[in-house]
């Protein structure tokens, strides 16, 4: 039996700050007390918080892993290391890797090229010799306007621990992409298109929107009923985009372009998640409906780091700190996506959960992660 007691912190229960210890055993959360004690062989936490590992719903981190520069790829293997450690070091301790599927069947679309299920594979093959800091699970980004959506969702099966399905359509002139002109200059600095090049891409997106939306929206819901995954919405922007998510069985809505939208998430019981980085930034980089203005009316549910897995904690802490509440902001990121996703071992600091846990204090508005632990094995 391995016994950890962590004594003088500022435990982050479901719904309040205790200030005390708290017992592990064999990797399981054991006991909770208050008092300012600290027991002879117990971890001194100095006073600092101790929340829960935090839980990521959405993040595409390991893109920028995959692929460091424009045009620059990096060993599949080495990447999801980089990207594992990178989550560890934030205090993510469970993740669902956001795998694109759909390409082009010529894959001359850049950004667009045929990567999951080589990456989902060396995830998996990662996570089975034990190499891996944090939990993973996989995320399946159904990009609806591609040639190569359907067969590359079924060489997933239910084996490759596919948690959630999200329905993307990003065609420009609508949902996230309203603004075409963000979308330009995204698609300049990332892509390196010209204007030229800018508008026959565009012309081309619309062309695929045609043929396929309809298709592969009612195949990729199909398909995540068969898995057994959570499906999720993808910039819905109208009352009626989430009626129709609603209706085939969409729980979780991610980053709802306006306040309409999320009005009416609420409305059908779906969570709502917004962006960390929204947060963060006090908007939204694609020019959408601002977090902070979402959670002000009740209307934010979970976070999600998105691009920066440093954001999650942060955003969490902000707004823990604006609602007063820190028990609230840190829900955020840990219980509400743990329901959300149907995990009922982890996500609270509560007897009989995992001991995934993170020490961090608070300067200046910033939290400083000081250790992380998965299963009360210490990652970070
Ligand atoms: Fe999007």
């Amino acid at each position: 039996m391995t016994e950890t007691v962590f004594a003088n912190a500022k435990i982050i229960t479901e719904d309040t700050v205790l200030h005390g210890t708290m017992k592990i055993v064999d990797g399981v959360i054991a006991a909770i007390d208050s008092g300012a004690g600290v027991p002879p062989g117990a971890i001194d936490c100095e006073g600092d918080y101790i929340a829960p590992g935090l839980i990521e719903l959405h993040t595409d981190n390991l893109e920028r892993h995959l692929s460091p520069r424009p045009r620059v790829s990096w060993p599949k293997r080495a990447a999801v290391l980089g990207h594992d450690r990178e989550l560890a070091g934030s205090g993510i301790t469970t993740v669902f890797d956001a795998l694109r599927v759909g390409s082009e069947a010529d894959q001359k679309r850049k950004g667009y090229e045929k990567y999951a299920r080589e990456t989902a594979d060396n995830i998996l093959d990662l996570m089975r010799q034990r190499a891996l800091k944090v939990s993973h699970y996989i995320h399946l980004r159904a990009e609806l306007c591609t040639d190569t959506l359907v067969e590359e969702l079924h060489e997933f099966s239910p084996n490759d621990r596919v948690g959630l399905v999200s329905l993307m359509d990003h065609t420009p002139g609508q949902r996230q992409f309203r603004d075409t002109e963000k979308l330009r200059v995204y698609l300049m600095g990332k892509h390196g298109y010209d204007d030229a090049g800018v508008e026959a891409h565009f012309t081309r997106l619309k062309e695929l929107q045609s043929l396929y939306l309809d298709k592969h929206r009612a195949a990729t819901v199909a398909y995540a009923k068969e898995v057994g995954a959570v499906l999720a919405s993808h910039d819905d922007t109208t009352a009626e985009d989430v009626s129709a998510s609603a209706f085939e069985g969409v729980t979780v809505a991610e980053f709802p372009t306006t306040s309409k939208a999320a009005t009416a998430c609420r409305a059908h019981g779906q969570y709502i998640v917004m962006g960390a980085p929204n947060i963060i930034r006090g908007g939204s980089h694609s020019g959408n409906v601002a977090a902070h203005d979402l959670a002000n009316n009740g209307l934010l549910d979970i976070l999600s780091s998105d691009y920066v897995p440093a954001s999650l904690l942060n955003a969490a802490v902000t707004l823990g700190m604006l609602m007063e509440d820190m028990a609230a902001g840190i829900r955020k990121v840990t219980a509400v996506p743990a329901d959300a996703a149907g995990f009922d071992d982890r996500g609270r600091i509560a007897p009989e959960k995992r001991a995934d846990l993170v020490r961090f204090a608070v300067h200046e508005g910033l939290p400083m992660i000081s250790s992380v632990w998965v299963g009360g094995a210490r990652v970070a």
